[in-house]
């Protein structure tokens, strides 16, 4: 199994489009169907969030100054992103808001996921080599079990907070 960064981290958007598209099949259906692929996002998506703002995100601007601002703004994206997890977490299925506050959480979250792949991993990857994206990589594997699941976990508010406060 490959440990590149940038493999694993599109492994995991995949599964997170998956998921996007589970949600607009059924967002017409049964609260509780819905409820549950909710749940499934925000955990795939706090996981993810976490992983790249640990890991990725501060590696690669440490390496990689040329990308520096392409990181800031991933940064308010997640930070935007993280709101509106945090916000879904603690609403009911059935919440006449739910459904609209989901759908922008996925323009959101697609947007961004579109900008990191097309737009700066391939420069990560052009300016990086492959131990180095390997090495990033194994560092995320190993955290990944210590990643919190839920948005409302002091580790995954840490980042949302310090964008506020900071
Ligand atoms: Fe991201
Ligand atoms: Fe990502």
């Amino acid at each position: 199994m490959s440990t590149d960064a940038i493999v694993l981290l599109k492994e995991d958007h995949k599964e997170i489009r998956r998921l996007f598209k589970a949600f607009q099949d059924a967002e017409d259906g049964p609260a509780g169907a819905r409820g549950k692929i909710v749940t499934q996002i925000l955990e795939a998506l706090t996981v993810h969030t976490y992983l790249e703002n640990e890991v990725m995100y501060p590696e690669v601007r440490k390496l990689v100054p040329d990308v520096e601002d392409d990181i800031l703004e991933s940064y308010e994206e997640h930070h935007v992103a993280d709101v509106l997890c945090f916000e879904l977490f603690t609403m009911d299925a059935d919440d006449e808001r739910y459904v609209a506050k989901t759908t922008v959480l996925i323009e959101n979250v697609l947007h961004h996921v579109e900008e990191e792949e097309q737009e700066w991993f391939p420069k990560v990857r052009e300016a990086l080599g492959r131990n180095q994206l390997q090495e990033i990589g194994q560092r995320m594997l190993d955290l990944r079990p210590k990643a919190p699941t839920t948005p409302t976990e002091p580790k995954a508010l840490k980042k949302a907070r310090d964008a506020v406060v900071a």
